[in-house]
């Protein structure tokens, strides 16, 4: 079978000859970064050997993925409703998944013109947005699948949602009905999650360990939503092994991760610490989020790889073209320089609409009548950039010949390999989020949590403070 075509980066508008010689990269720069990265690459080429960088090896485990679909297989039948409860990175390559590969308005079609059932992936524990879907899937619960995902099976807002839902289908339907309709995705071995599964009998799949949040969408976090939604999962994976053998070659210039490490960090150093994700694509909007999470939550730290402080991090910012041309692109023109703009186009939409001709129509909109909507979109796009480069601001393109399983699972390998090289280059660890620990240990303290006593008192002192003379 012949492989799909796959992604291509240009980024030939980073490069002076674009964007002037204040804001562009020399060919000659170029070369040079070249030889720091190669060392990089054979580094984690050489680590994955001794089991490191778990997540570039979860499109070859052949078992995982035979799992994850016998569960499908299990679960779809009489499943109207998919309801997936987790946070993150647990949830944010869900989303991006379905957005990128079903329908955009996919939970409002027919049951027959859908592949699975309709999707909820609840982020949050907003409690007008949860309660309203309590009340939607209320009378449904018995046609619906409740995917709790959590590696840790401690994180405050998935639980409280487990917890939630747990005594719902309990009062209900009965213990049998509830073990009947969840299913837990966490760590194979411990954590909370885990006992609970032991203790009441949930069906779960593993989160494979060595393999974080952020990292994990290609495991059966992902997996599992994605092949009930009816997207071809085994083509994901194969698109993202395509693109991991990609990456792991020394030649950097032929290492699609490598490039875009390469030349994201040159800017950084040069002070373009905003790093701009542009789809020209709704079914791409979401892989921009998911990005803006990895690139975040991997590259802002405030200690190197030895323990020294070092304070760097990039910025993702993601933005939606056309929208977002009416939005922000007056900033990104004309306000400071500090961005890199990472595009992506579709060269071939799955369907496109034709803008009708009509009698009567104004003169002025005449260009308009005969064309088609993504014609419209790309020309926006190719307007937008070179508009950019006029502005010397470097833009970089990574092109989708289409949208499809294939290309979505080498957009995600190709990006969680570039987050890895780019920590290397960094010097850091792309792997931790200690940052984050702070504000969850002091909600337990609020909330009271017993072990966080002495949060609970600091935090209500914080608060009380806040509140006090200086508000108006
Ligand atoms: O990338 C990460 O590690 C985080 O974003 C986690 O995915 C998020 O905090 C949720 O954690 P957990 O899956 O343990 O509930």
């Amino acid at each position: 079978m012949a492989t799909p075509a796959g992604l291509r980066i240009e980024y030939g508008n980073v490069l002076t000859g674009a964007v002037g010689k204040t804001h562009g990269l020399t060919a000659a720069e170029l070369k040079r970064g070249q030889a720091e990265l190669k060392e990089h690459v054979r580094q984690v080429e050489r680590e994955r050997k001794q089991g490191q960088h778990r997540y570039r090896d979860l499109p070859d485990d052949k078992a995982m993925l035979r799992a994850v679909k016998a569960a499908i297989k299990r679960r779809q039948p009489g499943c109207e409703n998919l309801v997936v409860l987790g946070i993150g990175g647990s949830a944010l390559g869900n989303i991006a998944l379905q957005t990128a590969l079903n329908p955009p308005l996919y939970n409002l079609m027919s049951r027959r013109d859908r592949k699975g059932p309709r999707l909820f992936v609840m982020d949050n524990v907003d409690p007008v947005q949860f309660g309203n879907l309590l009340d939607v899937l209320g009378g449904e619960l018995k046609k619906t699948v409740f995917n709790v995902i959590s590696k840790s099976g401690e994180t405050a807002e998935t639980a409280s949602e487990f917890l939630i839902v747990r005594d719902l289908l309990a009062r209900k339907l009965g213990s049998k009905g509830l073990a009947r309709q969840i299913l837990v995705t966490t760590d194979p071995e411990a954590g909370t999650a885990r006992s609970m599964v032991e203790a009441e009998g949930y069906e779960s799949l593993p989160v494979p360990p060595g393999v974080g949040g952020r990292f994990s969408v290609l495991s059966a976090v992902g997996l599992f939503s994605a092949g009930m939604c009816g997207i071809n999962i085994s083509q994901l994976m194969a698109g993202a092994a395509e693109m991991s053998a990609r990456c792991a070659t020394s030649v950097v210039r032929r290492n699609p991760a490598a490039v875009l490490a390469q030349i994201l960090y040159a800017y950084y150093v040069r002070g373009k610490r905003m790093h701009v994700m542009f789809p020209y694509s709704y079914q791409l909007k979401d892989l921009a989020d998911w990005y803006r999470q990895l690139w975040a939550e991997s590259l802002g730290k405030c200690l190197d790889r030895d323990g020294q402080p070092s304070v760097v991090g990039p910025t993702p910012i993601n933005a939606l073209g056309a929208t977002d041309q009416h939005s922000q692109v007056q900033l990104y023109r004309e306000g400071p320089r500090d961005k890199v703009f990472i595009f992506l186009q579709v060269d071939k939409f799955d369907r496109d609409v034709k803008i009708a001709r009509r009698k009567g129509t104004p003169d002025t909109l005449r260009y308009l009548e005969g064309a088609s909507l993504g014609k419209l979109l790309n020309a926006e796009k190719v307007a937008t950039e070179y508009a950019l480069t006029r502005s010397e601001a470097p833009c970089l393109t990574i092109r989708f010949p289409r949208i499809n399983a294939h290309t979505v699972g080498q957009f995600i390998m190709l990006w969680e390999a570039a987050t890895t090289l780019c920590g290397y280059l960094l010097n850091l660890n792309p792997y931790d989020q200690p940052a984050v620990q702070m504000g969850k240990d002091f909600t337990y303290g609020l909330m009271g949590k017993t072990g966080y006593e002495k949060q609970a008192r600091q935090i209500a002192r914080f608060a009380s403070a806040a509140a006090g003379r200086y508000s108006v």
